[in-house]
């Protein structure tokens, strides 16, 4: 039978979605790993009201990203395995970062969409005559490490999945391109031992990305090197990956990149992006999708795109050889060869 239930399901899901992000933000799933506590103590903490922030904690409850012991007023709300593991701060991969940075910015932002797709414009600061985000972020250390904390979060399976099912072993030498805090070259050095390593990125960056890797016992193993990866040609090196950087861009500056990466390496040399790659026919990737227009909201004229895409430009710039090997949940390696 056919039933609105699932178009209502989702044109309201911006209360549910709003709801996981300000539970977020508040810490709430970071406060209960200590234990289960009442809706009295909840509210207490975080100075909600009795009732709406019931209704908050129990809307959480019935989607699944709460659990709660009891009924009524003793009830006492817990973590679920998912929360516990994925939005305790204290937790190795903990994803609540970006979601932060969601709940803070891009749900704002996202309110202005339609004229977003009509006019290509970004809708964050930049719209009002702010300062543009990543130029902040770069000024202001607390800022940028949390930037990284919350990339860490959103790549940390890809890159460990990656590490794991691509023969980095075969290779001499792997750069990172836009590498943020080293994480992906932490993750393949730990698991192939005689490769050489360099993960570049901007300068600002490159000093928290030196001393994760100093922190990790890597230091011998991997170099952080500084660079802008438009104003100066890429290391050269046997693989090079990037890991959610072509999506930053347009595609004038995409196919730059793509230029670079092929004249950086040699013959038989392998060229990886790591991204939430969209299906070719544009039919499933529902989060694919949504990081494209979360790219316009944020940067205009950047976009995410289909491993078939990608094909087309590392062929035009010359590529011969190419596989796309799926990574955690809606991302992909795509792979071109030289
Ligand atoms: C979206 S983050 C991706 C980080 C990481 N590769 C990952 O997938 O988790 C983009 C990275 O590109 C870096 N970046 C931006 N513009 C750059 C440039 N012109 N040269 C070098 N790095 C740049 C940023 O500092 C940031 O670390």
């Amino acid at each position: 039978m056919t039933t609105p239930q699932h178009i209502m399901a989702v044109a309201s899901g911006y209360g549910l979605s709003r709801a996981l992000l300000s539970a977020v933000d508040l810490g709430l799933f970071s406060r209960l790993a200590a234990g289960p506590m009442t809706a009295s103590e909840i509210c207490a903490e975080y100075g909600l009201l009795a009732r709406p922030g019931t209704d908050f904690l129990d809307l959480l409850v019935s989607a699944e990203l709460l659990a709660r012991q009891g009924d009524g007023e003793d009830a006492r709300y817990l973590n679920t395995p998912e929360t516990a593991a994925f939005l305790d701060r204290t937790q190795p991969e903990y994803i609540g970062g970006i979601i932060e940075l969601w709940a803070k910015r891009n749900f704002g932002f996202w309110n202005t969409l339609t004229e977003a797709m009509q006019t290509g414009r970004a809708q964050n600061e930049t719209k009002d005559g702010g300062t543009p985000f990543f130029e902040t972020l770069y000024a202001d250390p607390a800022r940028l490490e949390a930037f990284m904390d919350a990339m860490t979060g959103s790549s940390i399976r890809n890159f460990r999945a990656l590490a794991e099912s691509f023969p980095f072993s075969r290779y001499h030498s792997l750069v990172d391109i836009g590498g943020a805090d080293g994480l992906l070259a932490r993750e393949v050095a730990v698991r192939h031992e005689g490769l050489s390593i360099t993960t570049l990125d901007l300068p600002e960056v490159t000093e928290i990305a030196a001393r994760k890797i100093a922190e990790a016992g890597l230091s011998d193993r991997i170099t952080a090197q500084s660079g802008d990866f438009f104003a100066e040609p890429l290391p050269k090196a046997d693989v090079i990956t990037m890991g959610m950087i072509l999506h930053d861009w347009n595609l004038e500056r995409k196919q730059a990149l793509v230029r670079k990466a092929y004249d950086a390496l040699p013959e038989g040399g392998a060229f990886i992006v790591i991204e939430a790659l969209i299906d070719d026919a544009r039919r499933e990737n529902t989060f694919g999708l949504f990081l494209s227009l979360n790219m316009l909201i944020e940067f205009g004229d950047a976009f995410d795109y289909t491993g078939a895409e990608f094909i087309s430009w590392c062929r035009e710039a010359g590529f011969r050889r190419f596989e796309i090997l799926s990574l955690d949940g809606p991302s992909s390696a795509a792979i071109a060869y030289k």
